[in-house]
């Protein structure tokens, strides 16, 4: 079997975490990596990663987190924050991110002028900053679960949480990064139960 769908078959919403087992540090890198490794949107990575093993920490975040068990019994929680201060079209950070290639500087303007022409007109005219910047800390997400499910790490993703209460207990300053997603990792207690999907053919079209 194709070793990715292996992974994707591995991964379910682990829901009852064992907490006694604990992930090495080498694999917490590992799977950061793949974080690290994610696509963003004109390569903007406005994003970070706060990776919690502290039992402390876990346990004054689980009351914001609508007391999921999943906070205090997994190994490590990864706090996805978006960074939707940067993306400002004029913000210097955009200057630097374009620079960072090395092109010839009429070809960096463009893209710049590209860049502001499709925040202006196709994304904050649907969205805040903050939601574009959170999709695309959705696909680290993603890239964390399947390459923890690869390692035989199990995974939750956690939208389930009230975002200002984290932030306070995680001391973020908001003004620069607010909470997108949060995914705990560690070991299942038991057997995953079944999957649920609707049927193949009601959710793909080939045309
Ligand atoms: C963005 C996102 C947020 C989620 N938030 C929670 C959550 O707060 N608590 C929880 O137990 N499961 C959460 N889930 C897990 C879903 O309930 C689960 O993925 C879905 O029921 C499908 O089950 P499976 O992942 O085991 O295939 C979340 C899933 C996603 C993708």
């Amino acid at each position: 079997m194709n070793p990715v769908i292996k992974a994707l078959n591995f991964r379910h919403a682990c829901k009852l975490f064992d907490p006694k087992k604990k992930i090495s540090k080498e694999q917490v890198d590992m799977i950061i990596t793949a974080a690290h490794l994610s696509p963003t949107s004109f390569g903007l990575e406005a994003w970070k990663f706060l990776a919690i093993s502290s039992d402390e920490v876990k346990k004054a975040l689980r009351p914001a987190c609508w007391n999921q068990p999943q906070i205090t019994d997994a190994s490590h929680v990864i706090v996805i924050l978006s960074r939707p201060e940067v993306v400002d079209p004029s913000h210097e950070y955009i200057k630097l991110n374009f620079e960072r290639r090395g092109l010839p500087e009429e070809v960096t303007k463009a893209y710049i002028d590209r860049y502001k022409h499709h925040m202006e007109t196709q994304v904050f005219p649907r969205m805040s900053a903050y939601a574009w910047c959170s999709k695309q800390c959705y696909i680290a997400l993603a890239n964390i679960m399947t390459t923890a499910a690869s390692e035989e790490i199990d995974t939750c993703p956690i939208e389930g949480f009230e975002k200002e209460w984290v932030e306070k207990v995680l001391n973020i300053d908001t003004n620069q990064y607010e909470v997108a997603v949060i995914v705990a990792l560690g070991y299942r207690a038991k057997e995953q139960p079944p999957r649920r999907r609707h049927p193949l053919e009601n959710i793909v079209e080939y045309r």
